[in-house]
């Protein structure tokens, strides 16, 4: 039966090894795509089990976030042009249970709850009911939250921690504008620079204004009214996470900057000329791309743990709705974060 599953990994059965005339599945429920194209090509499709080696771990997914990449992949842009073989497994944040441990002594072992980030393409996604991960790039979920709540966390909060507290450097004093700070990055931006002190000033609509002060927003701008530019100047960093894709947000945020202020852009939103155009203007200016780091995540687990930091879960779709899940995050207006619900009861 497992030679007619095509293009998933190789076949293996993750819990033979444990149970006796390898029982256990061979098989499980993924969304996939077969090509890319619009949100209807992604399909709940039987496919092979991946195949856990070396010092992965073979985890058995609860839910799996969902991010503007997948979209993006699933589209044809984002990193589609590196996908190796359809059926494809999209999603790269996952949270779920330990069903075989990278070796004996492994800190992470069977029956623990983990999450984290998986590198897809370069292997298959997380919108599936089982996922191979390299150790490096999963640990311990926080307690505090269920396993929809942890799916919800890792791209978006190693991005955030990635541009604000190891690229800008958040600290007491400094002024930070982050742009889209009710999305799924921006969410967690606000929540560390505020953590570390600084003065966070966010852009958002005005249905979200409130929410963001509780996150700690010293100032709140409503972009769909103000030109951000007339309300704020010297600020010593701006984290763009829209850039020149809205109404050249990000050549704007260039005016309000500090001599020698620091512009940290999400690719997406960048220009060919951004440190350039920066430059010219005695202004820094970088891009900043995400990669799975457990390390970090651990340290954004403690803060998760201690209540100092929140996810914000906005919908729960179901794996059958993957498609969905899509359609509403295109709508550009989510709220922290979309999870699919992988396992059917989590
Ligand atoms: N480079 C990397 O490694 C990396 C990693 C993660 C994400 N990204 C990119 O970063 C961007 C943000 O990602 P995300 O996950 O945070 O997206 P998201 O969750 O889909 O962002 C949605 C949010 O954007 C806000 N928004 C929409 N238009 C806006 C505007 N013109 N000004 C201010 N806010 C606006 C919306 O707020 P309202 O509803 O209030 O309008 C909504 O809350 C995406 O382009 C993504 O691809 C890059």
């Amino acid at each position: 039966m497992t030679q007619q599953l095509t293009g998933v990994s190789q076949m293996t059965d993750p819990r033979a090894e444990s149970t006796p005339g390898g029982a256990g599945p061979t098989t499980m429920r993924a969304a996939v795509i077969d090509e890319t194209g619009c949100p209807d090509v992604l399909h709940v499709s039987e496919v092979a089990l991946p195949l856990r080696i070396n010092a992965e771990v073979l985890v058995k997914v609860a839910a799996a976030g969902v991010n503007p990449i997948d979209v993006k992949t699933r589209a044809g842009r984002g990193v589609s042009a590196a996908i190796a073989s359809y059926p494809y497994i999209l999603g790269q944040d996952f949270s779920g249970t330990v069903v075989e441990s990278a070796y004996e002594g492994h800190p992470l072992k069977v029956g623990d709850e983990v999450y984290g980030m998986l590198s897809a393409p370069r292997g298959q996604g997380s919108y599936a009911e089982y996922a191979a991960v390299p150790a490096l790039q999963l640990c311990k979920k926080p307690g505090r939250l269920s396993l929809i709540e942890a799916a919800g966390v890792p791209l978006a909060a190693l991005t955030a921690w990635g541009m604000v507290v190891d690229v800008a450097k958040a600290h007491e004093g400094q002024r930070i504008l982050i742009h889209a700070g009710a999305g799924g990055v921006g969410h967690f931006a606000v929540q560390f620079a505020a953590y570390f002190g600084a003065y966070v000033i966010a852009t958002s609509s005005s249905r979200n204004a409130s929410w963001l002060r509780e996150l700690g927003a010293a100032e709140v701008i409503d972009y769909t009214s103000t030109r951000f530019e007339d309300v704020v100047s010297r600020v010593d960093v701006v984290i763009d996470l829209i850039g020149n894709v809205h109404d050249e947000t990000g050549t704007r945020s260039l005016q309000t900057l500090r001599p020698g202020g620091l512009i940290v852009n999400a690719p997406t939103g960048s220009w060919p000329t951004l440190v350039d155009d920066a430059a010219a203007l005695g202004l820094r200016a970088t891009t900043y791309k995400v990669s799975p780091d457990a390390s970090t995540l651990t340290i954004i687990t403690r803060l998760i743990n201690s209540g100092d930091i929140h996810v914000h879960i906005d919908e729960v779709f179901e794996l059958a709705d993957a498609a969905e899940s899509h359609r509403r995050l295109e709508q550009g207006h989510t709220r922290g974060k979309l999870v699919i619900a992988v396992a059917e009861q989590v």
